[in-house]
């Protein structure tokens, strides 16, 4: 399994909103850490490192009325929703439902319609996609997007890029805090291919890496901006089973070391099994926003997304 994580797990159990108060399976918590196999070392080095004005467990994240117009078309209907800092919050929908789409609007690939988008209780609604990654929003795509010609530890550097203070002359004269940086991002960046399971591919060019690898760097790419929340749109996507189970047991490490997680994805058995609350959007419209035992046997979601009955999807 080259593709897997170096420290593969016996996962945390993912807490739901129902025990908040006894269980807050939430943040980065060095027992729990160590519980799961996490190299403790690489993950210090991999760490979110940035003050988040709200606590665990409080909403991070607030998706309010957002609507999405292209044209005639109502790509989102006025969707609101809350992220909690800490928890996986999965986005579930059948084909063309508006999840890509709630992503764009989040992340300034798209301005919204109408509705807003609050980061730690401040709008991000309308500001640019980069200024978005900075306030601490980073994403990866349905369709993967990175630099083909360059290497795995070079994309990854890219993302670290956007968090230095060196001026671009500072740069380019090769001034000691821009050496200093360089230096650190090397090693940064080698510790979250390391954490993503990609290290031995960090000197090879990202287009030549196998699928599966390329889905990890973009993950290690969006963890390099520092993110205070990390939305993956449909990360599995093209994966078999194993390596979708592979996959779930890095997102619930990406958690378990202290970031707040958007799942995108398909597989209902998947989200059921990582997640610790679930939206569903149907037409563009929020069907359901519940605790993943509620949304398997909500009978709306099962018919309006799975299209069949209950025990194939349990
Ligand atoms: N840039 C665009 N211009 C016009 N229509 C768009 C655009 N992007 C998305 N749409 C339409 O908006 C609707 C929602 O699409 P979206 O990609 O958000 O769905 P999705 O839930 O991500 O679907 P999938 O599971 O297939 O990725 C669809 O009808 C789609 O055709
Ligand atoms: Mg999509």
């Amino acid at each position: 399994m080259s593709d897997g994580p170096t420290t593969p797990p016996t996962p945390p159990t993912p807490s739901t909103a129902e025990t908040p108060e006894e269980e807050p399976v939430l943040g980065a918590n060095e027992d729990e850490l160590e519980a799961a196999g996490v190299d403790l070392d690489v993950a210090e080095a991999a760490a979110p490192d940035r003050e988040i004005a709200v606590e665990v467990g409080e909403n991070i994240v607030e998706v309010r009325n957002l609507t999405v117009k292209f044209g005639g078309l109502l790509a989102l209907d006025d969707v609101s929703f809350n992220i909690r800092r800490g928890e996986i919050l999965g986005l579930i929908g059948p084909n063309g439902a508006g999840k890509t789409t709630c992503f764009n609007a989040m992340t300034g690939v798209y301005k919204p319609t109408s509705g807003d988008v609050l980061l730690e209780g401040q709008s991000i609604k309308g500001q640019k996609q980069h200024r978005i990654t900075r306030l601490g929003l980073a994403r990866t795509f349905q369709n993967i997007r990175l630099f083909g010609e360059m290497t795995a530890l070079e994309n990854v550097v890219v993302g670290l890029d956007a968090r230095h203070r060196t001026s671009v002359p500072g740069a380019l004269l090769r001034l000691p805090r821009h050496t200093r940086e360089e230096k650190s991002s090397i090693e940064r960046g080698m510790a979250l291919l390391e954490f993503v399971g990609i290290a031995d591919h960090a000197a090879d060019l990202s287009r030549s890496l196998p699928y599966g690898s390329q889905r990890r760097l973009e993950i290690a790419r969006a963890l390099a901006t520092d993110p205070k929340v990390l939305c993956l749109d449909e990360p599995a996507a093209g994966f078999n089973p194993a390596e979708k189970e592979d996959l779930m047991d890095l997102i619930r490490t990406i958690r378990a070391d202290g970031y707040t997680v958007l799942l995108i994805e398909h597989d209902m058995k998947l989200v059921m099994g990582v997640t610790d609350r679930i939206v569903v959007l149907e037409f563009g419209r929020k069907l359901a926003d519940d605790v993943p035992q509620e949304i398997r046997n909500d009978p709306r979601v099962i018919a309006a997304y799975l299209g069949e009955p209950e025990d194939d999807v349990a």
